[in-house]
């Protein structure tokens, strides 16, 4: 028995921020962010948490599946930007909407946040735990983003990817199989040093500036580009895949070149690339429900096409997911 995405829908604050709006009071420009990272513009949330983003994809999502929130029965929501340290973004979620069948809880793994929570969704549906479990990336970057920064102020945005997951009707489609990592040993590269139990709130931690992102570029980059693209040749050798039986890569969107280097390493054509990131920059544990949502849109995805999800992102976290798409157009 396998489980499966049967309906899926994202939500992009209308708030634009394209390179130019950096370019006013930051020390850098549009050919530099577009070089280095493939970034145009981004979306930033003027009112509202997390979960002001989750709740309106959450409705369409069910909606279009012709379910009710209380037809929920679980609720996981991958976030690296909760609405609260707690209660958890999954009890707001679940009040805002009325689930009132619905349990529920976070997953913090940053930029690979969907794709561990997908894995944990999964098994939670094929074991018979749950029926009908929403599944929520989301992150409000923008809230620990340093806009003083050049270095991370142009690379983040806000959104949210909400989707159901359900049983298969079918076991060769859904979600076939995973390989997921962590490496704390890469924790120093990329974090959020106070805030924590660490390293409490004070006013030395606002002074210091430690409720920010802290990011070493270079280091993470470097773990990235080997992290992601081998996963995700690793996933396709241990399935016996070629690049003609994989119809989308759905890489996570943190930098173009990173992207490029993994559809390079699989042997995959950019046209068989899910790439949002020009107009979105990196929505962390938003990205790759959103780009799915807007591909299938978009009539770009299509039953029994064979998609690889992958991901790199703080902690260290990464994987890959393989998945037949299993919804009719
Ligand atoms: N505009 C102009 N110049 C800039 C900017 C900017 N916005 N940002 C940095 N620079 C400068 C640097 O100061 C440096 O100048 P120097 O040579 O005078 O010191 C120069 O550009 C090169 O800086 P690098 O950091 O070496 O640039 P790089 O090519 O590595 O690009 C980037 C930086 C885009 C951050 C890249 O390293 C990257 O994408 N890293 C990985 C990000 C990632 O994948 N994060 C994981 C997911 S996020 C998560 O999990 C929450």
């Amino acid at each position: 028995m396998t489980a499966t995405i049967t309906s899926i829908s994202h939500y992009l604050p209308p708030d634009i921020y394209p390179n130019s709006y950096f370019e006013k009071y930051l020390d850098t420009s549009d050919e530099w962010i577009v070089a280095r990272t493939g970034i145009s513009e981004r979306r930033f949330i003027k009112d509202g948490a997390t979960s002001d983003m989750i709740v309106p994809a959450a409705k369409k999502c069910l909606e279009k599946r012709g379910l009710k929130p209380k037809d929920i029965d679980c609720i996981i929501v991958a976030s690296v930007t909760p609405d609260h340290m707690f209660p958890s973004t999954a009890c707001v979620v679940q009040n805002k909407l009325g689930a009132e069948n619905a349990w529920g809880y976070d997953i913090s793994a940053a930029c690979s946040g969907f794709l561990f929570a997908l894995v944990t969704a999964a098994k939670l549906v094929e074991s018979g735990a749950a029926k009908h479990l929403l599944l929520c990336g989301a992150d409000k970057m923008s809230s620990i983003v340093n806009f003083e920064d050049r270095a991370q102020a142009v690379l983040f945005g806000d959104g949210a990817g909400v989707c159901l997951i359900e049983k298969s009707d079918d076991p060769e489609m859904g979600i076939l199989d995973s390989i997921l990592h962590i490496d704390g040993s890469g924790g120093p590269y990329l974090n959020q040093v106070a805030g924590g139990s660490y390293r409490p709130a004070s006013i030395e931690t606002v002074n210091n500036k430690e409720h920010y992102i802290y990011q070493d570029g270079q280091a993470v980059f470097k773990a990235a580009v080997v992290g992601m693209a081998d996963v995700s040749l690793e996933i396709m050798q241990k399935n016996n895949l070629t690049a003609d039986d994989i119809a989308w890569l759905v890489p996570h969107q943190a930098n173009l070149r990173i992207i490029t280097a993994t559809a390079n390493r699989m042997g995959l054509d950019k046209e068989k690339v899910m790439i949002n990131i020009n107009k979105y920059g990196n929505t962390t544990a938003g990205t790759i429900p959103i780009c799915m949502s807007e591909w299938l849109n978009v009539g770009k995805i299509h039953k029994g096409d064979r998609l690889v999800l992958s991901s790199f992102g703080a902690g260290f976290t990464w994987g890959s997911v393989l998945l037949r798409w299993n919804m009719n157009e």
